[in-house]
């Protein structure tokens, strides 16, 4: 009898299993395409097609002091540094100073657009004083920008903020969101007049699984239940930032929308049931929570033994006037039975790797299209780009995700704009300057800059269109 009883058990375990993997396996294929029979001259785009690049401040201006200064000079549990050989982000490509000659640069590539971001610890290094010469820098660029006919976007928060916001608990309260508010009322009455175009948050899901799962940014903490709260509270700033901005003077005639990256968790192995389980929970907290919220209000990481929360919030569904997607890779998860590294990433014999820990996916631009569009927002393409030292694969980068985002414009998907990750090399938090993202080549010694060979590809598309 009781043996008659652990056996339907089993059975009953078993097709669970067996329906999971066949659920998923049909739910969530695997976009992936034959690039021999692909065409990549057929590249085509539309007259209004906005064409730009984009830059961080911290990455790029130098001399910054704020939680990523102050998270550089730490190390991790283990003992090593918490940048790549104990690098700094130092002077960086000194941005702050030779904004003019990047902007020149900018003009020589032909595109029309810049998205940059204000550095918040430049305006108010603490908490009661504004810094007025760093206004007046941020006037100077954007008037530098228009007089070379290249309209500005700014990004109001990319990763970093002041060591005094970072005391108080940063985005770990809820309470805190009024500094940031705050401080973004302050930057649009400054320069709305002249900016009409408005990113709130970079990547909330990247900043809080980095600085509260993985620990590889600050605060350089491993903690899933905090890791949801934060990204709620991030996600909530952005709706209180969107609807304070919206009821500003220049409000009204201003785009807002927040920042999100896509980066799809494939299983390992289709046929298993448990690399299933990992990459639902995965791509649950990083991709479906955030747009999730902006489509119904609600927000919920349910995931066993993890991370358990939700909220709502009715204004969110309508906190957007467009949704920026940066888009880079997709990554294949399999689940290992150990609870200090239940999540490994795998890579596929015939991937074309980039510097980074990840492979050129061309086919997730267009999968992550079709994924954003269900908020029914127009899209722009607010990050994409390859880190390639050796410059032997950015050409062939550019032109396959281009062609996917031609074919998705041919197929109907609302996608207005493209910005070019990034303009020059930069300090990539992490890394330190170890990957080569720019479409310009930085001498750190010299600060020379130069167009590297397969970024030209670039130039002649924007030239063709
Ligand atoms: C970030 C950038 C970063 C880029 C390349 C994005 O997640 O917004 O700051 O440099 O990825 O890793």
């Amino acid at each position: 009898m009781e043996n008659s009883f652990y056996l339907i058990i089993l059975i009953i375990f078993f097709f669970t299993l067996l329906f999971i993997t066949y659920y998923f396996h049909k739910t969530y294929p695997e976009l992936k395409w034959d690039w021999k029979d692909i065409n990549l001259n057929k590249i085509n785009f539309p007259n209004n097609f906005i064409w730009g690049t984009a830059t961080a401040a911290h990455q790029i201006e130098g001399r910054c002091e704020n939680n990523w200064s102050e998270f550089e000079k730490g190390y991790k549990s283990n003992g090593l540094p918490n940048i790549k050989n104990n690098q700094n982000s130092g002077i960086a490509c000194d941005s702050w100073n030779r904004y003019e000659e990047d902007i020149k640069l900018m003009e020589k590539l032909g595109v029309s657009h810049y998205r940059f971001s204000i550095e918040w610890s430049k305006i108010q290094p603490t908490e009661n004083d504004i810094n007025k010469d760093a206004i007046i820098h941020y006037h100077d660029v954007i008037d530098c920008l228009f007089e070379h006919n290249i309209v500005p976007v700014i990004t109001l928060y990319h990763f970093t903020h002041p060591i005094w916001f970072e005391k108080k608990g940063a985005f770990e309260k809820e309470e805190n969101i009024k500094y940031f508010n705050k401080f973004c009322k302050l930057i649009f009455k400054e320069f709305s007049p002249k900016v009409k175009f408005w990113c709130t948050i970079n990547e909330p899901a990247v900043m809080t699984s980095m600085g509260y799962f993985n620990a590889e940014f600050p605060p350089g903490k491993s903690d899933p239940q905090l890791c949801a709260i934060v990204l709620y509270n991030l996600l909530n700033a952005h709706v209180e930032v969107y609807r304070t901005l919206k009821n500003l003077k220049h409000g009204s005639e201003s785009r807002i929308g927040i920042v999100k990256n896509i980066n799809h968790f494939d299983p390992w192995k289709r046929w298993n049931p448990f690399d299933w389980i990992a990459t639902w929970a995965v791509n649950k907290f990083f991709n479906n929570s955030t747009i999730e919220f902006f489509k119904t209000g609600y927000y919920s990481v349910k995931i066993p033994g993890l991370m358990w929360y939700s909220k709502y919030n009715e204004n969110a569904i309508k906190s957007n006037d467009f949704i920026g997607l940066n888009y880079y890779s997709h990554n294949y998860l399999k689940f290992n039975w150990s609870i200090s590294d239940p999540f490994e990433i795998k890579y596929k014999y015939d991937d074309i790797m980039t510097d980074m820990p990840y492979a050129i996916y061309g086919e997730g631009l267009y999968r992550s299209i079709k994924d954003i569009s269900v908020l029914k927002l127009p899209i722009y393409i607010t990050e994409n780009g390859i880190a390639d030292m050796k410059d032997d694969r950015r050409a062939l980068f550019i032109k396959r995700y281009l062609y996917a985002l031609s074919k998705a414009l041919e197929d109907g998907y609302d996608v207005k704009g493209y910005f070019y990750w990034s303009l020059l090399d930069n300090f990539e938090w992490a890394f330190g300057y170890d990957m080569k993202f720019g479409l310009f080549e930085v001498n750190f010694e010299t600060q020379e800059r130069s167009l590297r060979k397969g970024a030209e590809v670039f130039k002649k598309i924007l030239s063709a269109n």
